[in-house]
């Protein structure tokens, strides 16, 4: 099903919106060109895989034919007899639900496409989608990694593609290709149904992409602003998603309608990280600017710097959540780690002391480029710019583990969900496991499928779409 997943980012890109207008009348109507463009723009929202109301989907031909709870939703030469035309069209039509009706001209494109038969002229092209991966002749660089909620599962970074292995074999399970040159972030849902992909492709998009686990295929693509976007978030209840952008803002999205609900622009400089408190109802975002920021989510106010920034802390690479707590740990430029509370208790002095710290830890051998909590919340892990590793009780700041998690630099941490394990990905493109209380490596290898190389400065060559 990748194919079905590639052409959808394509035609995101390619499709005109509106061509009612220019549809000239004696010429049979295109469900490529046509009809899909109007059903990504005005149904797909509530009728995606994910979640499609009615049972009915409509990202595919074969599913739009299928129907959902009624039955069939379209009858072939039969308009008048289609479900699908009767609820769009008429006064009060009942589709799309409480939104704008489609125009008299889209209407009447539906209603001829059926009468023509409903043909599907999908182009043959998207089914050799399939297969057609990436092809590396030298390691990427791994700037992601993510262990699914239920462990069976670790998603790395690849180039325009992530890739999924098994946790107890270390075979590749299946390779979700997208549009997005830059994969800079991955983080699964809570229930571990959705897969979170944020990235884009420099000076041109930034993409938040969003996969079905269970069938590997793609719910939607959320464009957002002009470069790629850093540090995806997912609410608790994982209706919203937060990121931050190269433009100094974050952005706060409704999944199931894409509206953006927040757009946060009190950072000074490009944002690296966001996590949700654990009841969703604030962000808290970091960046370049040292400053780590909470932010009420539906009023998109400014609540308080976490951090006092006049420390001179440095540029903030990274931070994750508590897994259970309003806690927040900090990395970056200082290669100190800080452990902060969300929510600040204690009134805010002239002194400027940072009353949120709970604990500073040991100064790390490189600048924090990672951090992870284990699932239990008794540790957490660091991964640096040095190649470096290593995990830490968080209770009396003892240092448990140093690994080597590369041979140049580490970007990436995961625990595991059961904590025994610890992943890493880096520079040199290998993903290592380690024992998360020996350092003991269980496993290392390539983080993509490499071609042996024909000429030694040949750089990474990508077959297929671009
Ligand atoms: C805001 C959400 C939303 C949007 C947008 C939307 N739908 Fe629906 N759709 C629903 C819901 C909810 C139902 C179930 C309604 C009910 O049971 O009363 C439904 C039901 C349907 C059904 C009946 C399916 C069945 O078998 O029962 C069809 C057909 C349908 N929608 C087509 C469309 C089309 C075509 C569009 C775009 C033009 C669209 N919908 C846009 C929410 C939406």
């Amino acid at each position: 099903m990748i194919h079905l997943a590639v052409y959808l980012l394509c035609f995101a890109v390619w499709s005109p919106f509106a061509v009612a207008d220019n549809h000239a009348s004696d010429a049979a109507v295109s469900y490529h060109a046509e009809i899909v463009p109007i059903l990504k723009r005005s149904c797909q929202g509530c009728h995606h895989p994910g979640d499609p109301n009615a049972d009915l989907i409509v990202t595919s031909y074969a599913d739009l034919k299928r129907g959902g709870m009624a039955g069939e939703a379209i009858i072939p030469g039969k308009p008048d007899e289609s479900l699908i035309i009767k609820l769009i069209s008429g006064d009060e039509p009942a589709m799309p639900q409480n939104q704008e009706p489609l125009s008299a001209e889209e209407v009447e494109l539906f209603r001829r496409w059926i009468l023509e038969g409903a043909p599907d002229d999908t182009p043959t092209e998207v089914d050799t989608m399939e297969g057609n991966y990436p092809t590396y002749t030298v390691p990427p660089v791994v700037s992601a990694i993510a262990y699914s909620p239920d462990g069976s599962t670790l998603a790395v970074s690849g180039f325009r593609e992530v890739l999924l292995y098994d946790t107890t074999t270390f075979e590749l399970k299946a390779r979700l290709v997208g549009k997005a040159h830059r994969i800079q972030s991955l983080t699964y849902t809570t229930d571990g149904k959705i897969l979170g992909v944020a990235g884009g492709s420099p000076a041109q998009f930034g993409e938040v992409q969003l996969w079905d686990t269970a069938t590997h295929t793609l719910i939607k693509t959320i464009r957002s602003s002009y470069d790629t976007v850093y540090g995806l978030s997912f609410s608790p209840d994982a209706s919203r998603i937060a990121f931050g952008c190269s433009d100094k803002t974050v952005r706060v999205l409704s999944i199931e309608d894409e509206k953006e609900l927040v757009k946060f622009d009190n950072h000074s400089d490009w944002v690296f990280g966001t996590i949700f408190s654990t009841d969703g109802s604030h962000f808290v975002s970091c960046g370049r600017d040292t400053a780590l920021k909470l932010v009420e989510v539906n009023t998109g106010s400014f609540v308080d710097d976490i951090n006092s920034s006049n420390k001179g802390y440095g540029e903030i690479n990274t931070i994750a959540r508590h897994p259970s707590e309003n806690q927040v740990l900090s990395g970056g430029e200082d290669r100190i780690p800080r452990l902060y509370k969300i929510f600040r208790e204690i009134r805010r002095d002239v002194g400027n002391t940072d009353f949120n710290l709970i604990q500073a830890y040991e100064a790390q051998s490189g600048s924090i480029e990672g951090v992870a909590f284990s699932g239990d919340g008794t540790r957490f892990a660091t991964g640096c710019a040095s190649g470096e590793t290593r995990v830490y009780n968080i209770q009396d700041g003892k240092r448990i583990a140093s690994m080597q998690g590369d041979a140049v630099a580490v970007f990436a941490v995961s625990f595991h969900p059961n904590g025994t394990q610890l992943a890493t990905g880096g520079f040199d493109g290998k993903i290592r496991v380690f024992d998360a209380v020996s350092g003991k490596l269980l496993n290392a290898f390539m983080s993509v499928p490499i071609e042996p190389a024909g000429s030694e400065d040949v750089a990474l060559v990508v077959t297929g779409m671009t």
